[in-house]
């Protein structure tokens, strides 16, 4: 892929270790490495994500994830920079819009292996910039209370704290119309 003229939401991004990733949108080759890096997650970062235990991606779950509907759904890998399907993925971001609304949800998931070098905090700034492109009005996301990082991370690019539904959850949630000088 020639770096000077990369296709939309493609970018390089060089860690602090010197690891080198290409960011991009999730494509359905990536389901089975998606699910080859599953199992080396640890069951709190499993928990943390989806916000209960699951022990293995299904082969279903995988292809679901990997075909966002183009119309409502965005999502964002890092990934090794080899062809898709041979690239392993160290992270996902997701978006998806509550049908009816110009609300947005996410979740992210940045394995630790490239944890605490600045790619969460760049696929939460490419899912705030689809959700501007969009012309959403609010982006949210459920963490669980003693999620200090993802609570920290939401805190610095802007969102707010509210009350979720359900007890042990914060939902944070940022207003994309209000001027997010930390989230553009
Ligand atoms: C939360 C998560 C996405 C952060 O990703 P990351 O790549 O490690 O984050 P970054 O390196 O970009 O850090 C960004 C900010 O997050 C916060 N943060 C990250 N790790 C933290 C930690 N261990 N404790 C407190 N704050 C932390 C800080 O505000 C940090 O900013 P700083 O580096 O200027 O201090 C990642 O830990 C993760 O995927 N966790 C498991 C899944 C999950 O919690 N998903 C969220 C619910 S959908």
């Amino acid at each position: 892929m020639k770096r000077d003229r990369l296709p939309p939401w493609h970018e390089y991004k060089r860690l602090l270790n010197g690891r080198e990733l290409l960011i991009r949108p999730i494509r359905p080759e990536d389901a089975e490495p998606l699910r080859a890096g599953f199992s080396l997650l640890r069951p709190d970062e499993v928990r943390q994500r989806f916000l209960y235990a699951i022990k293995e991606l299904t082969p279903d779950t995988a292809a679901r994830l990997t075909r966002p509907d183009p119309e409502r759904e965005f999502a964002l890998v890092a990934a090794e920079p080899l062809p898709p399907g041979e690239a392993l993925i160290g992270a996902v971001a997701r978006v998806a819009i509550a049908p009816g609304t110009r609300d947005a949800e996410f979740a992210i998931l940045v394995s630790h292996f490239i944890g605490g070098m600045g790619l969460g905090r760049l696929l939460m700034l490419r899912l705030v910039r689809w959700a501007r492109r969009k012309q959403l009005r609010r982006l949210y996301g459920d963490v669980l209370e003693h999620n200090t990082a993802m609570l920290g991370l939401a805190h610095s690019l802007g969102f707010r704290r509210e009350t979720a539904d359900t007890p042990g959850l914060v939902r944070v949630a940022l207003d994309l119309e209000a001027t997010a000088p930390h989230a553009s």
